[in-house]
């Protein structure tokens, strides 16, 4: 009995050294973790036997990161089925704290929510978080990853984005400027014909934005009821929209829903399909005119093509890649743009005193004339104007998700390979650490004692994936906003009407709620 109660012991005192050794291992290397030394415990616990341990124990990561409890199986897919995804994971940082994390299936997000977090990871490790999320339903959208937009970070991605970066600067520095002064004055045209009743402006504003881009990328722009232009925005919408539903989403996290029958994903595949003819046809027509010049995004990438081909013997850069980068363009830019104008409406109507400030200022600086792209830095209060809706109304407000390609870590907290990381721009923009009174529309926290900085905005996101229409869009907004508002004073419909509702409809694009607006001609004294 004595002997067999010293060995019961002898037994139970070896099994506690065993796991106090295995756990103080697991803790040395945990805080190796922390310090940013990932190799060392990778080599030391994989190679190892503790490998399999080490994964089912709790404090497989040191510190853990926070985030809400999930269910079983379905984990925390319930948080991404919010109608407003961006004010939702906005609500979870004030519980969770800045940086959280969501399992979902298969896959672990981790959401963050400040312009510090979110600038580590996209702008000091880049490197490190330049991926996109490997996904079945992405490759559908973008055939199988060659849009600049959701193809991975490759070597054929980097050529890919080089090719249409260069492509864009080119066009952009001949006749961007004119483009957008172009489409502000027709626009101001059929404003004018509205003669001050009262419409909904955003197919206008749309039709102004996609404009730009196909004057850029095909040298034609369209006419409102053109069926031609109908048809490409109707389904590129479509997609966006059907692509950002959880009803797709689903099946990325959880691959056994893909032998269901799912009506939302027979639409998303004829709406690609239908897409591919319209590109398709616009691009055969552009080649048959023999108009591959390079005064034009796609004859730009055209030659761009041939020139790759023999100086980048590993990169292959097929017609395929130019078809891609003109959707990417034509979805980035006709969209964003339109809804960001509609949001600064919207505000304007809420606080008219701003938009009278704009106008006089406007009267003052430029003396009766056009406003130029270079007179932004002598018309601060429509700058501070653009920065406060881009703050308030991220129009692509979680940007789009990234993805590790390699272990690193953000917040001192370890990130595995392959983790989605989703930067909450919204969230970033209404913390309030950083901006007083986040959720007011204060145009005049930009303005000098103001107390914002443009620092802490991300609207366009940051490194190797920033926008690629960011100057585009930066120069758009200036020239459509000046031009607008010198020429009308937007008013609400009827004088006891409700104000437009400033909540949104978030999808992949955070748009409002459409609204009706009189725009009603400002007495002419420019000479
Ligand atoms: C107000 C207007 C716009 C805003 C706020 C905006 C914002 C963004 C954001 C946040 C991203 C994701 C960045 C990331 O993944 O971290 C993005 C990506 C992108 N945008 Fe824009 N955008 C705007 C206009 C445009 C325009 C006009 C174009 C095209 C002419 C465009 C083309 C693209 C493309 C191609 C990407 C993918 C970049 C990549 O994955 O490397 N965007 N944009």
């Amino acid at each position: 009995m004595v002997l067999e109660i010293s060995a019961a012991s002898v037994g139970a005192v070896f099994i506690a050294v065993l796991l106090l050794w295995v756990l103080s291992c697991i803790s040395d290397q945990n805080h190796k973790h922390v310090q940013g030394d990932h190799k060392a415990k990778k080599t030391a616990v994989q190679s190892g036997p503790l490998h399999y341990l080490y994964q089912f124990l709790p404090c497989s990561s040191s510190p853990s990161l926070p985030g809400p409890p999930g269910l079983f199986l379905i984990g925390n897919m319930m948080e991404l089925m919010h109608d407003h995804l961006p004010i939702h994971l906005t609500s979870l940082a004030q519980r969770y704290g800045n940086i959280y994390k969501l399992k979902c299936g298969n896959t672990t997000m981790v959401v963050l929510n400040s312009t510090d977090f979110i600038r580590e990871a996209l702008v000091k490790k880049w490197s490190d978080f330049a991926g996109r999320p490997l996904s079945y339903t992405g490759d559908i959208v973008s055939r199988g990853g060659l849009s600049i937009s959701l193809g991975d970070y490759t070597e054929e991605w980097k050529a890919h984005r080089r090719l249409v970066h260069g492509a864009l600067k080119r066009c952009c520095q001949k006749s961007l400027h004119d483009v957008i002064e172009r489409q502000a004055l027709h626009l101001r045209k059929v404003l004018m014909g509205y003669k001050g009743s009262a419409v909904d402006l955003s197919e206008d504003f749309t039709v102004a934005a996609s404009n730009v881009i196909t004057t850029l990328a095909f040298g034609k722009e369209y006419d409102k009821c053109s069926p031609e232009l109908q048809q490409l925005h109707s389904c590129l919408n479509e997609i966006v929209a059907l692509w950002g539903s959880s009803w797709i989403s689903a099946l990325d996290s959880f691959p056994l829903l893909r032998n269901l029958p799912n009506p939302v994903f027979s639409r998303l595949l004829k709406e690609v399909a239908r897409r591919d003819k319209i590109i398709t046809q616009h691009l055969n027509k552009y080649q048959s005119q023999d108009r591959e010049n390079e005064d034009t995004i796609t004859g730009s990438l055209l030659q761009g093509l041939g020139k790759l081909h023999s100086t980048e013997h590993e990169v292959l850069l097929t017609d395929t890649h130019v078809h891609m980068a003109t959707v990417d363009l034509l979805i980035g830019g006709s969209e964003t743009t339109a809804a960001w104008l509609s949001w600064t409406v919207a505000f304007l109507l809420h606080r008219p005193e701003v938009q009278t400030r704009v106008y006089e200022e406007l009267c003052t600086v430029l003396e009766g004339r056009y406003p130029k792209y270079s007179d932004k830095h002598r018309l601060p209060v429509l700058c501070s104007l653009i920065n406060e809706v881009l703050r308030l109304r991220p129009v692509a407000p979680l940007a789009v998700p990234h993805r590790a390609i390699r272990d690193s870590s953000i917040a001192g907290y370890f990130i595995p390979k392959n983790t989605v990381v989703i930067p909450n721009l919204f969230g970033a923009h209404h913390d309030p650490e950083v901006w007083t009174d986040p959720y007011s529309f204060k145009p005049e926290r930009f303005l000098e004692g103001g107390g914002g900085s443009t620092r802490a905005l991300v609207p366009f996101g940051g490194g190797a994936r920033l926008c690629l229409g960011e100057s585009i869009a930066k120069m758009e907004v200036f020239l459509f906003t000046a031009y607008l508002l010198r020429d009308f004073q937007f008013l609400p419909p009827e004088r006891d009407a409700p104000l437009p509702d400033l909540r949104g409809v978030a999808s992949i694009v955070l748009k409002v709620k459409s609204y009706t607006v009189r725009a009603r001609p400002r007495p002419v004294t420019h000479p």
